[in-house]
């Protein structure tokens, strides 16, 4: 018979807390570990970016970005066979032209490097996933992602160029189109030039929350795409703003995107769980050069364990709800988890 003391004393000590409760339980070996963990990251939700240049046996390391490199047509045929060997599902290309000029010409042109980068892609493995950055800055010579008009980026000016590089890259065999510009409306331009080309099995992947960030820094080294006058923070959106972005997704889907992407990662994980309890489509997120290069830099002077800060990034990205990752850590991350060789040239 319980007593009004007892009563007031169990009341008082509900039963899932300590002793009863005790966390470390589940902790207590790496399987039980591994059987409670609830975010796994795998080789298959990494896409790999490249850079690739015109002339010969070009392999160059980027200086701010170790184990990155420039590399021409050749050598990204190598480079394709070991992403397959490593299991890399996917890539996104970025080009390097010959020239550049006010409109960005090659860009869009059927035997630009980018377009020619896609046919050496598919010729050596047709499964690979192949996106294209659909974006002007690394061909204008301005620097800018949009037409130049009276010291303006014009919006609607830039979108028939957008969707003319669209095309010309789905022509080339590009599975999927990334428009990275910020302008608006380029989702439907493209979409609209897609479908009345006869691409309609296209997909987009709208870089749809895209941050003026400083992060871009060493991609910007890489692809040699600062802009020669003023900053991005006309069209790209101000890093301070949620709200916004989610309107900028919400837009984007509306416009027919197929999938959307957060960028960058790290310093927006609050965008990418924000993103993923709003909308129910494929999410992405950039784990951008600047990122990138602050572990490399740490790692290389012995500060962080970079196998462990790697892989620990990166699964906070997924765990913030990211379906994929845009990294350029794939290639070792993939050596790190272990993969099978399922395919030989
Ligand atoms: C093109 C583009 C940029 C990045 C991807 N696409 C640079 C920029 O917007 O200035 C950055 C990627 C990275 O930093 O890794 N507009």
């Amino acid at each position: 018979m319980l007593n009004e003391l007892d009563l007031q004393i169990s009341l008082e000590r509900p039963t899932a807390t300590f002793p009863r409760a005790r966390m470390r339980r589940l902790r207590r070996t790496e399987n039980l570990r591994v059987l409670v963990r609830e975010t796994d990251l795998n080789i298959a939700d990494l896409v790999y970016p490249l850079f690739i240049v015109h002339g010969n046996d070009v392999r160059e390391e980027i200086p701010s970005m170790p184990d990155v490199y420039h590399l021409s047509l050749d050598q990204l045929q190598r480079e394709i066979a070991e992403l397959t060997r490593l299991n890399i599902k996917g890539v996104i290309l970025f080009g390097l032209p010959a020239r550049k000029d006010e409109v960005g010409s090659e860009n869009f042109d059927e035997r630009g490097i980018v377009q020619e980068a896609i046919r050496v892609c598919k010729r050596v493995n047709p499964e690979i996933v192949v996106m294209t950055d659909v974006c002007m800055c690394q061909y204008t010579s301005h620097g800018h992602c949009g037409i130049v008009r009276d010291g303006k980026i014009s919006n609607d000016e830039t979108l028939p160029y957008l969707a003319r590089t669209a095309v010309s890259h789905a022509a080339a065999g590009a599975d999927i189109v990334a428009p990275s510009a910020m302008m608006d409306g380029q989702v439907d331009a493209l979409r609209r030039a897609l479908d009345a080309n006869g691409f309609d099995d296209v997909a987009i992947l709208a870089y749809a929350s895209k941050f003026a960030s400083a992060f871009y820094g060493p991609f910007r080294e890489a692809a040699d795409s600062p802009p020669r006058f003023g900053d991005r923070r006309q069209y790209q959106m101000d890093s301070a703003n949620a709200q916004e972005a989610l309107r900028e997704i919400a837009l984007d889907l509306a416009e027919g995107a197929d999938m959307v992407m957060v960028k960058p990662a790290l310093a927006y994980l609050d965008i990418v769980r924000l993103a993923r309890d709003t909308f129910h489509v494929p999410l992405a997120t950039y784990n951008v050069s600047g990122e990138y290069a602050m572990v490399k830099a740490a790692a290389r002077n012995g500060w962080i364990d970079e196998r462990k800060v790697v892989l620990e990034l990166l699964t906070s990205m997924k765990r913030a709800g990211a379906n994929m990752i845009l990294t350029y850590h794939a290639k070792q991350v993939a050596h790190w988890l272990g993969s099978e060789p399922p395919y030989t040239q």
